[in-house]
């Protein structure tokens, strides 16, 4: 019989011990209002602000945000543009999240970006390597898919270097060779907007997530109520992995 501390990752307060949040809904809360769409994307990231630390202050371990998906270079260059500004001028202040006690991690392919961008992401997670409240994972130039042939390309270049037979390949050495591989599986995704689907976030690790679409919420309008409520949800579900519950 598998332990029930295999199957089952909630803490004891029956909270998701990892959310994950699609933040969609930037362009049309900036176009409802008549506002450039680089506007969604700046009341999008002070909404972030917000629902980090709320999370952090309810006890919330694991939160990952999508904040750039590998699809996302399709935009036009002005607007890339304008979300990479957001993110150079939030990485200044990331700083501050050490002493809030939130230890920050990036996930996706950093090597895209500017050098002293990259130099912020790892300074960020140097300095609050060692803080032991919410864990945040940004998601930036992440895609599921790009993560799962990373991944693949490591593990074939261990085996062809004679460090790994193909048999030694299971679940578990998968998910150590992912962006993930020190988080735990995703319990819970939230996405606001109205749209009802992953876009690509967390496709390996989503296995078993439950999911709360929200659609009279664009993410600037998120509060920490509509996290409340997502979590009420969440622990009406039952659970099963595939057993009988
Ligand atoms: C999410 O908001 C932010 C990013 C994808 C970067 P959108 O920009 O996708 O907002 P909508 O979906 O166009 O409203
Ligand atoms: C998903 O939203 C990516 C982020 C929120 C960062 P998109 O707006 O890019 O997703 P689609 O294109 O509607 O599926
Ligand atoms: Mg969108």
């Amino acid at each position: 019989m598998v332990p029930e501390a295999v199957c089952m990752s909630e803490n004891q307060t029956g909270l998701p011990v990892h959310i994950g949040i699609i933040m969609d809904g930037n362009g049309r809360w900036a176009k409802k209002r008549g506002l450039p769409r680089k506007l969604g994307h700046k009341a999008g990231a002070n909404t972030f602000r917000e629902i980090a630390r709320y999370a952090n202050k309810i006890g919330i371990q694991y939160m990952t945000a999508y904040v750039f998906s590998t699809e996302n270079w399709k935009r036009p260059k002005e607007e890339v543009d304008s979300i990479i500004e957001l993110l150079r001028a939030y990485l200044n202040e990331m700083d501050g999240y050490a002493k809030e006690n939130i230890r920050v991690r990036f996930l996706g392919d950093r090597t895209a970006f500017d050098q002293d961008i990259q130099q912020k992401m790892q300074r960020a997670e140097e300095k609050s390597a060692s803080a032991t409240g919410l864990n945040l994972s940004l998601a930036i130039n992440y895609g599921g898919r790009a993560e799962l042939v990373h991944a693949a390309r490591k593990l074939a270049a261990a085996a062809a270097a004679g460090e790994l037979s193909p048999s030694d390949i299971d679940e578990d050495m998968m998910g150590r060779y992912l962006y993930t591989c020190d988080l735990p599986d995703v319990d819970l995704i939230i996405r606001p907007s109205g749209e009802y689907r992953l876009s690509n976030f967390l496709i390996w690790q989503a296995a078993y997530a439950e999911y709360v679409f929200l659609d009279q919420v664009l993410w600037p309008d998120f509060k920490p109520a509509t996290l409340d409520q997502a979590l009420a949800e969440y622990q009406r579900r039952n659970r099963r992995f595939g057993g009988i519950g």
